[in-house]
């Protein structure tokens, strides 16, 4: 199974994929970053792993449908197959979506359908509550809300402070990501 990747900032999700795929835990094969961030700390860990790259500017394209049609070639010059949405900023548009039917999946750092959007873990932290977690979903039109495929719950004291929210959070998702991918989209497909 081919996969490309989106991100726009860190890359800590991409290179977790990347380090379990080295290990034989996932069965896939990273081969393409996509990247709306020029300068993106992601972009270089690509380029140490040796996986190739499309980096863009989306304010260099007219429109939202032109640079995805952008990427559509790229990905079809690449055969890929399945889009791992891993921290990329970005609302995916229909031309996207249409073309990928059910093929886009996502990470988001909180117990969806609760805390969509930005800083998901700042807002589970402001609100106080004593479960959170990571979702893994589909991608549809909306912010975070397309069908849920996996969750894994953390539980809170009260007594964390946000930072180390974060880091648990992070934690999870770096061991969750690769497996739900082996699980469900390698073993079950
Ligand atoms: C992760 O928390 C992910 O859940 C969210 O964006 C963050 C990306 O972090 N969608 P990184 O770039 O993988 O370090």
């Amino acid at each position: 199974k081919k996969i490309a990747i989106f991100a726009s900032g860190t890359g800590s999700n991409f290179q977790a994929i990347i380090d379990a795929v080295k290990a034989g835990c996932l069965h896939m094969e990273v081969a393409l970053l996509v990247c709306d961030k020029p300068g993106a700390l992601v972009i270089d860990k690509a380029e140490n792993e040796k996986i190739k790259t499309f980096v863009f500017n989306p304010k260099e394209f007219e429109t939202k449908v032109s640079f995805e049609k952008e990427i559509i070639s790229r990905l079809q010059e690449n055969d890929v197959d399945l889009i791992v949405l891993a921290g990329y900023m970005r609302l995916i548009g229909t031309t996207l979506l249409n073309t990928y039917k059910n093929k886009i999946i996502n990470i988001h750092p909180s117990l969806l359908p609760s805390f969509p959007g930005k800083d998901a873990i700042g807002q589970a932290y402001r609100a106080g509550v004593k479960i959170t977690g990571v979702t893994i979903h589909y991608v549809d039109e909306g912010m975070d809300t397309g069908p849920i495929i996996a969750q894994r719950a953390l539980e809170l004291s009260g007594e964390e402070t946000l930072a180390e929210v974060g880091q648990q959070i992070h934690e999870i998702e770096h061991a969750f990501y690769p497996e739900v991918l082996q699980k469900y989209f390698v073993e079950k497909d």
